[in-house]
C-alpha cells in the first residue's frame, strides 16, 4: 500500500483558492490508501483534501470522476498526480448520522434529533437513486447533516448504468453487505453493481448501528470469528444468513422497520423514500 504521499501541490493550489493561502493542514483519516485532510485558510473557508495513494489511487481517482458526473457543487478540484490522486471538495460541516444519535446512545433524551437524521440520511439516498445512482458504501459515518442538507460522502463506489464499479470493488463495507450481494461476489459475477436494494439495505443497517452502537449482525452468536475467516468465508456466512441480527432492542419502534429491511429478500425491501417515510411515521 505504500506511504502517505504529501499533498499534491496541485490539490493544495486548489484548496487555497477557495480558503486562501497559505492553507493550514489537519489530518482528518488515513487508511487503506486514502486520507483526508482538513484545509483552513485566512478567507474562514474551508475544504477537504482527500488523497489516494498505492492501492487507493484509482478509487479516489474514480470517486473524483463520480462528483464530476454528479454534477457535485461542493467539489472543487480533482487530478492525479504522480503517485497520488485527489480531490478537493467544500468542507461539509456538520455532523455524521451516527454523530446526531450518539445523545440517544448515550441515554439522554435525543430520539427527536435522532429520527430527523435518519428521515434525512433516507431522503439523501432516495434523492440519490431518483438520479440514477447507486451509493454502493453507505455506512453510518458516510453522510454529513450541514445546514443546508445531508450531503453522502465517500462517493468512491458510486454508479449508475454505464458507468459501473471497477473489478476492485469489492460489495463496501462487509458488515453492512446486502446477502444477494454477498452470494454474487462469491461466486465471481464481476463487475459487482449493488442494486438500489442493496443500498437500501446498507442504509437499513448503518441506522441500525446508529441506535445499537453495534454492527447489525451477531457473528458471535452464529460461532463466527471474523477475524479468523477469509473475506470469501465471512460472505458465504451473510450469504446464507448465518449470523443472526443482535439482539438488542433498545428501540423496538425504530428497529422494527430496519429490521424488516434486514431480514427481506431483495424484492420485498422498501425503497428508500418508503424507508424514510415509515421512519417519518413514527
Ligand atoms: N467534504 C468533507 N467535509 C467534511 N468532512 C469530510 C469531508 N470529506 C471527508 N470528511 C471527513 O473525513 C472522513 C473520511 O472521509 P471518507 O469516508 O471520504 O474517506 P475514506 O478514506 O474512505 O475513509 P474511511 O476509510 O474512514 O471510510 C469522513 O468520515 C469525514 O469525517
Ligand atoms: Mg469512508
Amino acid at each position: 500500500m505504500g506511504q502517505q504521499p504529501a499533498v499534491p501541490a496541485a490539490a493544495r493550489a486548489a484548496a487555497e483558492a477557495a480558503c486562501g493561502s497559505p492553507v493550514e493542514l489537519t489530518e482528518i483519516t488515513d487508511r487503506r490508501g486514502s486520507a483526508v485532510w482538513k484545509a483552513t485558510g485566512p478567507s474562514g473557508r474551508a475544504a477537504a483534501i482527500k488523497v489516494g495513494y498505492g492501492d487507493g489511487l484509482p478509487v479516489t481517482a474514480r470517486e473524483g470522476e463520480v462528483l464530476r458526473l454528479l454534477g457535485r457543487p461542493d467539489l472543487l478540484g480533482a487530478g492525479t498526480a504522480a503517485e497520488a490522486s485527489w480531490i478537493v471538495t467544500r468542507w461539509l460541516d456538520g455532523p455524521s448520522t451516527y454523530k446526531l444519535f450518539a445523545p440517544y446512545r448515550g441515554g439522554e433524551d435525543g430520539q427527536e434529533q435522532a429520527l430527523t437524521a435518519a428521515v434525512g440520511l433516507c431522503r439523501a439516498v432516495a434523492d440519490l437513486h431518483a438520479a440514477g445512482w447507486m451509493h454502493s458504501d453507505l455506512q453510518p459515518a458516510h453522510a454529513l447533516h450541514t445546514p443546508a442538507g445531508v450531503q453522502l460522502i465517500d462517493l468512491a463506489w458510486a454508479w449508475r448504468p454505464g458507468f459501473e464499479p471497477t473489478d476492485a470493488f469489492g460489495g463496501g463495507i462487509v458488515h453492512l453487505l446486502a446477502p444477494e450481494l454477498a452470494a454474487s461476489i462469491n461466486v465471481g459475477i464481476t463487475p459487482v453493481t449493488p442494486s438500489p436494494a442493496a443500498d437500501v439495505y446498507a442504509l437499513a443497517g448503518s441506522l441500525w448501528t446508529c441506535v445499537t452502537g453495534r454492527w447489525p449482525l451477531d457473528y458471535q452468536a452464529a460461532g463466527i470469528d471474523r477475524h479468523q475467516l477469509s473475506p470469501a468465508q465471512l460472505r458465504a456466512r451473510i450469504a446464507n444468513r448465518a449470523a443472526p441480527l443482535s439482539p438488542a432492542r433498545p428501540w423496538p419502534e425504530l428497529q422494527k422497520p430496519l429490521l424488516d429491511v434486514l431480514l427481506a429478500p431483495r424484492d420485498n425491501r422498501p425503497t428508500a423514500p418508503e424507508l424514510g417515510d415509515l421512519i417519518a411515521s413514527l
